[in-house]
């Protein structure tokens, strides 16, 4: 499947913007201040912080125990573990692995997979990516592994034409992102994971940035790993991945020699944050309960019909935030400002509402300053891709601006930054 392409529009030509907003509290409390740095994190709605509360008034204890509470914390994780699992569209819940965050699970992989570097030793690893999918491929070089990088065009893109020539018998596997959280374009994995395939390689998908923004679904990639962030869509800080059942069943991965060499098991070393876990499940079920009202369904998502509803939400908030990238980009371009990766109308498919920008003669941070000062929350920097701002030539101590934004954004609220960068520019 190809992640660019947009989802069905039916049921959702108007999307219920200020409806969902009513359900995200800090949304609420925060008066006029517009959360525009969602890349960084999102807010969280009321049945998160109710399934969090929950588990630490209720079930504030450790798994695996005989007692009531206990046994109610297995059953949360089982439950996040099978939400996740069809939010994503894995096989089996098993595939699903909880953890700290996706840098640690890369780390994880990464070592791993370090292990079973024989003559397949090569890595390709890209310079679109956040560091967290490079650096712990990098650091892998002790272990014997060679780098190939697959560098993005000057479009801000990666092509799949150009991943081709990279690939061979050498090639053990290709990690990638689904899309930029620097520039918002989006990789065409499925297309990636065909060539990866076909060279006898494996390919790990950072679905991160994509999370929000998109379906996941990693029996249409077919890819063989996948990590994501659960404060990027609706949850707190917490780390999930999924992988293909019988690979992390052969990957030699740390654990104790109580814990069986099974998935998930085997990559959950220690413990991890149940609390957080439970806020994810809520999480799911938060984006299932937009897709159902949204197809015009009643009644609450059952576990059955979470992959449908998550669906048909993810790609109604697919086609919102493309109106809304259109008019940010609309903004920024009569602003005046420099966008970094895709520009152009008609391409809009190809990218989140997540843009990297510079405005002619103006310090990046003095535009983020000033949108603080009137109540817009913005990043500068260098978005923690130092690769991507040395290719766009800029410096990496400064980098671009970055506006990024999510389904509970809003056309005013783009029309309040763009104020702001117009008077900034008056006053330069
Ligand atoms: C694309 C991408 N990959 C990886 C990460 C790192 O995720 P984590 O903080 O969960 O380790 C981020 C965080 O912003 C990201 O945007």
């Amino acid at each position: 499947m190809n992640t660019r392409i947009a989802g069905s529009t039916a049921g959702h030509e108007t999307f219920p913007a200020a409806a969902l907003r009513a359900q995200f509290p800090a949304l609420q409390r925060a008066g006029s201040f517009i959360f525009f740095d969602n890349a960084a994190g999102a807010q969280v709605p009321q049945m998160v912080l109710d399934a969090i509360n929950q588990h630490l008034l209720e079930h504030n204890v450790q798994r695996g125990g005989r007692y009531p509470q206990s046994i109610a914390v297995d059953a949360t994780v089982a439950r996040s573990r099978a939400s996740v699992a069809a939010f994503v569209n894995a096989r089996r819940p098993e595939e699903i692995a909880f953890g700290m965050n996706a840098t640690s699970f890369i780390r994880t992989i990464s070592l791993a997979v370090g292990q079973t570097l024989e003559r397949r030793n090569e890595i390709v690893v890209t310079d679109l990516d956040h560091a967290a999918n490079v650096e712990t491929w990098l650091a892998l070089e002790r272990m014997g592994a060679k780098f190939v990088w697959w560098k993005m065009r000057p479009d801000g893109c990666l092509h799949t034409e150009d991943l081709a020539p990279l690939l061979s018998s050498r090639t053990r596997l290709v990690a990638c992102t689904l899309t930029s959280n620097a520039l918002g374009s989006i990789v065409d994995v499925r297309a990636a994971a065909d060539l990866a395939h076909a060279a006898g390689a494996e390919i790990f998908l950072d679905s991160v940035h994509f999370g929000p923004h998109g379906p996941i679904d990693v029996q249409a990639f077919d890819c063989d790993y996948l990590v994501c962030s659960g404060y990027k869509i609706f949850a707190p800080h917490m780390g999930f991945m999924w992988g293909r059942y019988d690979l992390l069943k052969q990957l030699p991965t740390f654990r104790e020699d109580f814990i069986p060499d099974e998935p998930p098991g085997k990559i959950e070393a220690g413990t991890f944050i149940y609390e957080n876990v439970a806020g994810m499940d809520a999480a799911v079920n938060y984006l299932a309960q937009v897709g159902r009202n949204l197809a015009g369904m009643s009644g609450t998502p059952d576990p059955k019909s979470l992959r449908e509803d998550t669906h048909y939400a993810m790609n109604a908030i697919q086609v919102y935030e493309q109106k809304l990238s259109l008019e940010l980009a609309r903004i920024l371009r009569d602003c005046g400002a420099q966008i970094y990766g895709i520009a152009d109308d008609a391409r809009v498919a190809e990218r989140v509402p997540t843009f990297c920008f510079n405005l002619p003669g103006i310090q990046p941070q003095a535009v983020t300053e000033a949108a603080a000062r009137a109540d817009v929350g913005i990043r500068d920097g260098h978005m923690y891709a130092p690769r991507l701002m040395k290719r766009l030539n800029l410096p990496v101590e400064t980098g671009a601006v970055r506006v990024s934004l999510v389904h509970y954004n809003t056309m005013a609220e783009i029309h309040r930054l763009g104020d702001v960068l117009v008077a900034l520019r008056r006053r330069a």
